[in-house]
């Protein structure tokens, strides 16, 4: 096998700082938009994001038609809702206002209006056919108000698939936002469990993509366009991660404590565009490969701060979950850099070795868990060791990012996890 020797470094544009959303008229009408769809869901089609958005668009001259049904936690049906609209509206630019599934549906809706398909044409494989889009979409521009799921950066739309009862999604660079607009001001109203999901996720994008498998340890691909958007840990990408895991840590729990801290929610919104921008080129591996079932999969649990209209574990707890496990997991791989992932989070490291290495880095993200509100581990969002067989069933197919894990994980090694995650502390 031949491995790959290049990387690259891709990552939109971002505009930071209070009350930057107001400008999204002026940087649309620069890219040339007349006609804009404004994709969010219906908790924020009050908010005040959206009503600024919509209002500084109009200022511009352009025509904004605001869909405000993108579902949190998105499915085939609601992207295949999404996309019609788009393609009925005959749209030359998209807006995406509100937490990643928002964003991620505007990206769909602009790749399908622009390139009609069946919607599994562009899906990974195994559950899509995988298909490279054929060129440029339409100009998008990204408004996230929560602390960023880093979307407003990647070129990233995830879904679950609902006959397959499985998160899956589409991974194109064409389909990354132009430009992210990271307003601290849009994150005031969030609440308190959605600041602490969303940040917690981004801490797993980024110990994900410090650990992940060196982009020159995977096979070289056929030809250039084959390169995926997750490459693999280099050297640019943990520069971001690092930087990110260090604000993200020091600023979320004053977040929660005092949601009105500005300075506090834009350093965390901040290092959220970080993670992203590490993540979108590096990739994730474990944690996130194991959270789509248990988030595809949830039937009783509904966590407070979330729309109660269906059961769900919220993207970023169903990650952080399964990470005190699968860094244990994967420390031996490299024990070095765990611990130095451990000690940017805070930990005491004097006594490290190759041996606790992995517990010391589990250890400061369940303190951080603890400190956030999390759940304590699967059985607190209703699953039991009878659900192990079905929840590795669903990891295995995700080879997109399971691949990138340091180590190796069979379907035993998977129900190991799976079973050292259900209590954590
Ligand atoms: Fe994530």
């Amino acid at each position: 096998m031949t491995f790959e020797t290049a990387f690259t470094m891709e990552t939109s544009s971002i505009k930071f700082g209070l009350g930057v959303t107001k400008e999204i008229g002026y940087d649309m009408k620069s890219f040339g938009a007349t006609r804009v769809m404004v994709v969010t869901d219906p908790n924020l089609s009050e908010n005040i994001a959206v009503q600024v958005t919509m209002e500084s668009l109009k200022e511009m001259g352009i025509d904004a038609v605001l869909f405000d049904q993108s579902r949190v936690e998105p499915t085939d049906l609601s992207f295949n809702e999404a996309i019609r609209f788009a393609q009925e509206g005959k749209f030359d630019g998209y807006v995406g206002v509100g937490g990643g599934s928002s964003m991620d549906t505007a990206k769909v809706a602009n790749l399908y209006a622009t390139y009609p398909a069946d919607l599994l044409a562009y899906v990974n494989p195994p559950v899509g056919e995988g298909r490279l889009v054929p060129g440029p979409v339409k100009p998008m521009l990204a408004v996230p108000t929560t602390s960023g799921t880093g979307s407003e950066t990647t070129g990233v739309a995830i879904f679950d698939y609902l006959e397959m009862n499985a998160k899956t999604g589409i991974a194109h660079r064409a389909l990354r936002p132009l430009m992210g607009i990271v307003d601290p001001v849009n994150t005031r109203s969030m609440p308190k469990m959605v600041a602490a999901c969303t940040a917690l996720d981004q801490v797993a994008h980024a110990l994900e993509s410090i650990t992940a498998l060196p982009f020159n340890q995977r096979p070289a691909p056929e030809h250039p366009g084959a390169r995926p958007a997750y490459q693999g840990a280099n050297p640019i990408s943990t520069i971001w991660a690092e930087r990110s895991l260090k604000m993200l840590t020091q600023n979320i729990v004053q977040v929660m404590e005092d949601p009105d801290n500005d300075e506090a929610r834009g350093n965390v919104m901040l290092a959220a565009t970080f993670a992203g921008i590490g993540f979108g080129n590096a990739g994730v591996h474990l944690a996130h490969g194991m959270s789509y079932p248990v988030s595809g999969m949830c039937e009783t649990y509904f966590p407070e701060g979330y729309p109660d209209d269906h059961p769900t574990v919220p993207h970023g707890m169903s990650v952080i979950m399964q990470a005190p496990a699968v860094f244990r997991f994967t420390a031996p791989s490299n024990p070095e850099l765990h611990l130095h992932c451990a000690e940017i989070m805070g930990a005491d490291i004097s006594e490290g070795n190759p041996n606790n290495a992995g517990e010391i880095l589990a250890n400061v993200i369940i303190d951080l868990m603890k400190r956030t509100g999390m759940p304590n581990g699967l059985k607190a969002v209703g699953y039991s060791e009878a659900d192990v067989d079905k929840l590795v069933a669903g990891t295995l197919p995700q080879h997109r990012v399971t691949k990138l894990s340091p180590r190796p994980a069979s379907a035993e090694d998977l129900e190991q996890l799976f079973l050292d995650s259900m209590t954590l502390w």
